[in-house]
């Protein structure tokens, strides 16, 4: 299966000539809520430093694979293996950014705070020395770029800083698979390429695989391995070439979607009213062509 689509792999897969056991392995795997399905009889093995987006318009079950990998869903029927053990059991392994909710104004936790949960919580068992903590946690906030407000209250920080603290503290302990649910949502585009550079970077240091959750495509075309397209109780599997197509998408809702390419950006076109999102997505391509225009960006 074709994994990496011909992008230079830094740090991903170092240090062994054996194959990597996958860091995601799903078989058979069906979920449904009542008589509803969201997907079934998906086989998919996600390898380590793989970048592998999960797409598909709003309730289609982004979230639910999340949670499947998580361990917090149980699937239907099949299996879900993840970092080498069932869905649910690889503890600090995983690294998880949920979908994103404010704080109050007035929220007393300081960003610092909000990464040192993410130190503690990953050891159990041994506690760290507070200085161990410390030194941990200033080490994570200086790798996100988040130094300079260690010690504001997460009330008062912006969307993108708040999500800069979000991966630092799902980046905490180094886990193997790291689990984002739309982390670029309400991010303007600069604080959405900084984010998805940093999740980037994190995967080719230390070669975790990275599940990401989108709505939008284009500010991780870069980055993408494949994607989990899901639609209408049915998904596709591929590099965004294979599965970006209007072949593929009209196919996958029923009806006719238009797919091209413009300056290196996907843009679709034509998707069903009820997929809510996707008038979203529509603007944003447009924004994001505009913008690209404007700054002469390829
Ligand atoms: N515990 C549950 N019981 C019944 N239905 C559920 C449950 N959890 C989720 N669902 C339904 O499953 C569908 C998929 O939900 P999910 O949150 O995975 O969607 P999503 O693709 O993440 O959507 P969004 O883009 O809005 O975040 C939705 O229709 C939701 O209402
Ligand atoms: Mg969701």
């Amino acid at each position: 299966m074709t994994v990496d689509g011909g992008r230079a792999r830094a740090g991903a897969g170092q240090g062994g000539a054996q194959a990597a056991a996958p860091a995601v392995a799903l078989r058979g795997a069906s979920l449904a809520f009542g008589p509803r399905t969201l997907w079934s009889g998906l086989d998919l093995d996600i390898s380590p430093g793989e970048f592998f987006a999960v797409l598909g318009p709003n309730g289609s079950g982004k979230t639910s694979f999340l949670k499947v990998l998580l361990g917090l869903r149980r699937l239907t029927s099949g299996s879900a293996v993840i970092a080498g053990r069932p869905a649910g059991s690889a503890g600090r392994d995983v690294g998880y950014i949920p979908q994103q909710k404010g704080f109050a104004a007035d929220a007393s936790l300081r960003a610092r705070d909000l990464v040192g949960l993410g130190v503690d919580g990953h050891r159990w068992g041994i506690r760290l020395s507070r200085r161990k903590a410390d030194v941990e946690i200033d080490g994570l906030l200086e790798r996100v770029g988040a130094s300079d407000y260690a010690k504001v209250p997460v009330g008062q920080l912006s969307g993108g800083e708040l999500q800069r603290l979000r991966v630092a503290q799902a980046i905490a302990g180094g886990p193997s698979v790291l689990l984002c649910d739309e982390p670029l949502l309400a991010l303007d585009l600069n604080h959405q390429q900084a984010v998805s550079a940093l999740i980037d970077r994190q995967r080719a240091e230390t070669g975790a695989a990275v599940v990401f959750v989108t709505h939008e495509i284009n500010p991780i075309l870069d980055y993408v391995d494949r994607i989990l397209y899901l639609a209408q109780g049915q998904f596709r599997v591929g590099s965004p070439q294979e599965v970006m197509t209007t072949e593929v998408l009209s196919d996958l809702y029923g009806s006719r979607v238009e797919v091209s390419r413009v300056n290196g950006r996907i843009v679709v076109l034509g998707l069903p009213d009820a997929t809510t999102h996707l008038h979203h997505d529509h603007t944003h391509a447009a924004l994001a062509l505009d913008q690209n225009a404007e700054e002469g960006e390829a």
